[in-house]
């Protein structure tokens, strides 16, 4: 093969690649970006240790004590980049209409100008004094059929190494690329050129932002942040925005959606993906611990985030997790509530904007009831528990995030990495609702489960930029991660059902949940986490008509009987207060199903305009 040397910059092209026009994009980049180095990252541990050792000599990364957190490292970011930017995320497809009513749009050449070709083009020597780290990965099990792969090319050794964790990243990747294979190209930069001796600050970023997916071309490019999904370019941008349109195109979906396991006492296993808005209890949900009562039951880990899910010839749905790390919440995790999580965290983790303790070991808020008397907090400055209560200061931000290996999970199911996938048994959406919306309803139909999914509301948080607490619409939990139109995308959804059914099949379950009802004293009503168990019991009992329930305007709920109260004490009176449905605030809530519909009026499947209809005429009876 033909290795270019550019002008004053090699491209250091290791020999085991063999792929011409991988070579030829590298080079096409560096030379935009002018980058003043090109490494090639081979996925390997002594890799990732000397970045990480590089990582803090920059500042960039606190290695934490060693005795309390082996191997594992912290991050602050700079206090203006702490988490995905909505409003700076584009779809670039050519047609406006494709991008859709719910996604910023620009015309792929006019972005094309702004970021590479035009003049002042953002990315036009961006990465000026820095090093081009070319990272390779696969999304999804090396190999296997369901699996794509990407290359990222960013200017953040940061990135690179949050990418070995979260994708099976390196030489291996290559190797399945082989001499001519496709791969999803990904260009980042923090947006920070360095002169020639301006000393670098810990976090580069710039104040300028743009997230760009080009659905057409499967092209992505970032610009600005260096915070995850902003940065981490395989997650929301690879594995949501850009396959979501694949999968529109070859037939399958891609969800913003835990998986997991749930195996009973008798031995009986299912499976199930569950997608809830950020911030909403995916990573908590797929670790769950059955409670007290619930002896025998066990809960296996697929995955946290982000499913891949694909019809097969048996008429069943099998979803793979395409990552192989979570990136999770660090707030709010602990010993009581997710003792699993907790010891994934043991060591080999790189934490993001928590507090660094006198000891060299991270704090972030709710990991104990106690705070330390003293703690630097994620922006650097002294943090007491006094100084809390007078300014309301926290310690760690909000959107505080840990990056671990999906191997450091206890609970990880034996067939995580199973290239097959697993058959999916039920679906469940789920939103932030402090009102409203019931415990649990299942829908009686595809269509019903659709129409739930799509008319979803949850209150927003931190994990986007932006106003917290403000109730949206979000279907699917895909607001944020739709790569294509809203509508077109139910009706995908809509398609797969009725194809599925035309072939006799039994198509999964699907459930709506609600673990976040409040009572007057502004408190959660239902205690959750592992008392979820009660109500994922209830539901694949239904799935095996099994259990009764009532039905009611959205489909049916358990009464107080048909859940099993074994080891909690919860009131009938308590129980009503988190799965009544009370009339005046659903007629409210229509009012904004039908807001909803009205913006997604364009290619807005009839099945459910007509099924809204059917609930207001219900409710109006
Ligand atoms: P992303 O990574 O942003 O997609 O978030 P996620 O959906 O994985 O949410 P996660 O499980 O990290 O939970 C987010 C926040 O909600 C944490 O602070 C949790 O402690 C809290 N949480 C999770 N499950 C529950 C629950 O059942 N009840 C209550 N009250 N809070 C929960
Ligand atoms: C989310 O916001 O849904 C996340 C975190 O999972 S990020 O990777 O930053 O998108
Ligand atoms: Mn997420």
């Amino acid at each position: 093969m033909n290795r270019p040397v550019m002008e004053g910059l090699r491209l250091n092209v290791p020999a085991y690649v063999h792929h011409a026009r991988l070579v030829a994009w590298v080079a096409e980049v560096a030379a935009l970006t002018e980058a003043s180095e090109v490494y090639w990252c081979d996925g390997s541990q002594a890799e990732y240790d000397r970045l990480c050792a590089q990582l803090v000599k920059a500042g960039t990364f606190k290695k934490l004590n060693p005795e309390l957190r082996p191997n594992s490292y912290l991050a602050w970011s700079d206090p203006s980049d702490v988490a995905r930017v909505e409003d700076r995320t584009y779809i670039c497809s050519q047609k406006k209409e494709d991008a859709g009513p719910t996604n910023n749009w620009m015309a792929p050449d006019e972005m094309r100008a702004l970021l590479q070709t035009g003049e002042n083009a953002l990315f036009r020597g961006a990465m000026r004094g820095r090093t081009l780290y070319v990272v390779p990965f696969s999304m999804g099990p090396l190999g296997s059929p369901i699996s794509h792969i990407g290359v990222e090319l960013s200017d953040s050794p940061y990135v690179a190494v949050n990418m070995r964790i979260m994708t099976r990243m390196g030489k291996a990747a290559l190797e399945v690329l082989g001499e001519d294979g496709d791969f999803v190209p990904c260009v980042h930069t923090v947006g920070a050129p360095l002169q020639p001796g301006q000393q670098d600050v810990a976090w580069p970023c710039n104040p300028t932002k743009y997230i760009v997916h080009y659905p057409e071309t499967r092209e992505i490019w970032s610009y600005g942040s260096g915070y995850g999904g902003n940065a981490l370019l395989g997650k929301k941008c690879f594995a949501l925005r850009i396959a979501s349109t694949m999968g529109r195109d070859q037939g399958w979906l891609a969800e913003h959606m835990l998986i997991l396991g749930v195996t009973s006492p008798e031995g009986r296993k299912h499976h199930v993906a569950a997608a809830f808005p950020s911030a909403c209890g995916k990573t908590n949900f797929a670790m769950l611990i059955p409670p007290h009562g619930f002896e025998g039951w066990k809960v296996t880990t697929i995955g946290d985030d982000i499913a891949w899910i694909k019809p097969a010839a048996d008429g069943k749905l099998y979803a793979i997790n395409p990552e192989a790390g979570y990136f999770g919440v660090a707030p709010g995790t602990n010993y009581k509530t997710n003792p699993n999580c907790m010891d994934s965290l043991k060591r080999d983790v790189i934490f993001t904007n928590v507090a660094l303790t006198d000891d060299g070991d991270v704090w972030w808020e709710g990991m104990t009831d106690e705070p330390p008397a003293h703690l630097t907090d994620w922006q650097g400055k002294d943090w007491t528990p006094a100084l809390a209560k007078s300014t309301g200061a926290k310690a760690a931000h909000p959107n505080a995030r840990f990056t671990v290996a999906a191997t450091n999970n206890p609970v990880l199911d034996p067939e995580w990495d199973n290239p097959q996938g697993v058959a999916i048994d039920a679906f469940i959406f789920g939103g932030r609702r402090s009102t409203t919306v019931p415990l649990v309803s299942q829908a009686r139909s595809w269509v019903e489960g659709v129409y739930m999914a799509a008319t979803m509301g949850s209150e927003t948080t931190a994990a986007a930029a932006g106003q917290q607490g403000v109730v949206r619409r979000d279907p699917f939990a895909m607001l944020p991660f739709m790569g294509y139109n809203m509508s077109e995308y139910f009706q995908h959804w809509l398609k797969l059902g009725a194809l599925l059914e035309g072939q006799g099949a039994k198509l999964p379950g699907i459930f709506c949940v609600n673990w976040f009802r409040k009572g007057a004293d502004g408190k959660f009503v239902w205690p959750g986490y592992g008392d979820n168990m009660r109500v994922l019991k209830w539901m694949l009992e239904r799935v095996e008509g099994q259990a009764s329930g009532v039905e009611h305007v959205f489909g049916v709920s358990p009464r107080y009987e048909d859940l099993t109260w074994d080891g909690l004490d919860f009131s009938r009176e308590q129980f009503d207060a988190v799965i009544g449905i009370d009339k005046a605030a659903w007629l409210q809530e229509m009012q904004l199903h039908g807001e909803l519909f009205q913006q997604l009026a364009y290619k807005l499947p009839a099945e459910l305009t007509a099924r809204k209809q059917q609930i207001e005429a219900q409710l109006a009876a």
